[in-house]
């Protein structure tokens, strides 16, 4: 018998609770195991009074722990209490499954070394892409590749908000509240919309594909907060839509990491990914381009991420977990290659951003007139070397008062 204690019982542990249920005897023919799910620690009692497994329920921790348990799974999210729940679970010898980017983006290299140091494991597939098997995929079947790049939409959330923008008329308060009416959100869904959930997952998933721990603090990171209506029209003039996308690519010394809202080509691989589908395009040197895509958020979609860490343990096929490298990674904050841009310049001096965009930029397209019709805004299509000429521009016109505020969004084909 492999006994199963659970850490919160909201979307993500209601979907696991099932898949345990459902799959109680997926090991009896070949391991004599049966799962069994034996307590489930819950914030608030009365709020599940009417749930079938109530019994499970527990609002004290030390019940957790009083179990005899082997693997605790930690669906409660966030810092606090999670990380010295964790904690104490490997101490106390237990494997540990979670789908807590938060954590692992914070604190997987100690909990990694604490599993180690106690003779357990740590597993947390579901904390990047959802339901989609990223990190054993890049773990296991590319090890004999150097992860070249990681191009990636990696919040459900976003992209789900980002396509009813697009594609239904939706508004950006209308599509968030849908997103967490169907459990994608975070419980705090600035982190989301900011770009931070992204950004903890990038870090996750170029830790791995790069043997060098990205810290997400160092990443650059902007949300889809600012995106609207009219952003899309102008994306479409090039045959693009917007997703909010992670990127890192593996440079002589430093690693680029950013996440940001781009415009993709439609017919590109990532820009037909809609709703709360994620992707990820690994670039290994030896297998070239690699493309993953599921369901990056949900109930069961999640749920099976987590079962089959859970599955994983008990066939102990892993007996050693994934690692985290001492070694910290240089981040380099902007895209160092040649591209095209665009820009939307809030002015009061149309005039002088124009002669402006057109001396600075040697190819440049500037639009006569704003789909918002907006007389104080100027927008341009530019090709620029590399973003700190995009950067060092909107520097300028800034410190220079030509400008209050300017849009960039990389376009990528
Ligand atoms: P959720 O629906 O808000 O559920 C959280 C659960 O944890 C609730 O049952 C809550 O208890 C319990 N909980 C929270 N704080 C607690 C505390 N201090 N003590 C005891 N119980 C506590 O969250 P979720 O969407 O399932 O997400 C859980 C984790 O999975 C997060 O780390 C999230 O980032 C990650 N994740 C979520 C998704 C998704 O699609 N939702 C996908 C991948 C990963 P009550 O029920 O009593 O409030
Ligand atoms: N809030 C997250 C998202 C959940 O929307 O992608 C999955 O990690």
């Amino acid at each position: 018998m492999i006994n199963i204690a659970m850490l919160g019982y909201g979307v993500v542990g209601s979907g696991v609770a099932e898949l345990i249920f459902r799959n109680r005897d997926k090991f009896k023919d070949e391991l004599n195991e049966e799962l069994v799910l034996s307590k489930i620690l819950v914030r608030n009692i009365s709020k599940h009074i009417d749930n079938k497994n109530k019994e499970l329920l527990t609002e004290d921790i030390d019940d957790i722990f009083k179990e005899k348990v082997d693997i605790i799974v930690e669906a409660m999210g966030g810092l606090d209490p999670s990380y010295e729940y964790v904690k104490r679970a490997l101490n106390m010898k237990k494997h540990v499954v979670t789908a807590n980017k938060d954590l692992i983006a914070e604190y997987g290299y100690e909990l990694l070394q604490i599993a180690k140091k106690n003779g357990v494991t740590i597993h947390f597939e579901a904390s990047v892409g959802g339901g989609i098997p990223i990190l054993k995929s890049i773990n296991e079947c590319l090890v004999g590749n150097e992860i070249k790049s990681i191009k990636s939409i990696l919040n459900g959330t976003t992209n789900f908000i980002l396509s009813k923008m697009n594609h239904n008329g939706m508004s950006y308060t209308e599509a968030l509240e849908l997103a967490q009416k169907l459990g994608f959100a975070e419980a705090n869904p600035e982190s989301d919309v900011k770009g931070y959930d992204a950004a903890r997952k990038l870090s996750i998933l170029s830790t791995i594909a790069y043997n060098r721990r990205v810290d997400w603090k160092d990443i650059n990171i902007e949300g889809i907060t600012e995106i609207d209506e009219y952003d899309f029209k102008y994306a479409k003039m090039e045959k693009c839509s917007i997703k909010l996308m992670g990127i890192s690519k593996l440079g002589s010394k430093h690693i680029y990491a950013t996440v940001m809202p781009v415009m993709v080509k439609e017919d590109s691989v990532l820009g037909k990914i809609e709703d709360e589908y994620n992707a990820i395009l690994v670039e290994g040197d030896a297998v070239g381009d690699v493309m993953f895509s599921g369901k990056g958020a949900g109930m069961f979609p999640t749920a099976s991420a987590v079962f089959a860490d859970i599955a994983d343990i008990v066939k102990q096929k892993r007996k050693k977990c994934i690692t985290f490298s001492s070694e910290k990674a240089e981040i380099d904050k902007s895209w160092g290659l040649k591209g095209k841009w665009f820009l939307r310049v809030k002015t009061q001096n149309r005039v002088k951003i124009i002669q402006g965009i057109s001396s600075s930029f040697k190819s440049c397209y500037i639009l006569s007139s704003t789909f918002s019709g907006n007389k104080e805004e100027v927008v341009a299509f530019v090709n620029a070397d590399n973003e700190v000429c995009i950067d060092n521009y909107i520097e300028k016109v800034k410190s220079e008062g030509e400008a209050c505020d300017v849009k960039k969004l990389l376009i990528l084909h």
